[in-house]
């Protein structure tokens, strides 16, 4: 059992409430250079992408939340809130982070990064 090392290697920082998010919608958060949407679902499941649309970089927080996915404002790309994989015909990914939901509160794992390929 490595629970030890799972910890120290997550790095799990609180970005906010569930109720600091419009329901089909998110809010934005910055690691650095990297900027984050973190979406609330209508029946509340949060997820946490980059926020750059695997098309051409367009913002998906901006975007429309619909069916456990995000519709990309510019070009109708729809990507997945739980893989950050473009549905359809489309092809690319966008990077995730975990969530974890304490209460109310939301924590992102920051260092682990489920990058696009
Ligand atoms: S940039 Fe998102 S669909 Fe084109």
């Amino acid at each position: 059992m490595n629970a030890h090392n799972l910890a120290t290697e997550a790095a799990w920082i609180l970005v906010g409430t569930v109720d600091d998010i419009p329901r089909q919608g998110s809010r934005r958060v910055r690691n650095g250079e990297t900027k984050i949407a973190v979406f609330r679902t209508i029946d509340d499941r949060i997820f946490a992408l980059e926020d750059k649309c695997p098309h051409k970089n367009g913002p998906l927080s901006e975007g429309i939340v619909h069916d456990g996915c995000v519709t990309c404002p510019l070009h109708n790309w729809v990507i997945s809130l739980e893989t950050g994989v473009a549905q359809g015909a489309d092809e690319g990914r966008t990077s995730t982070f975990p969530v974890r939901i304490e209460g109310r509160e939301i924590y992102l794992d920051l260092k682990t990064n489920f990058a696009a390929r």
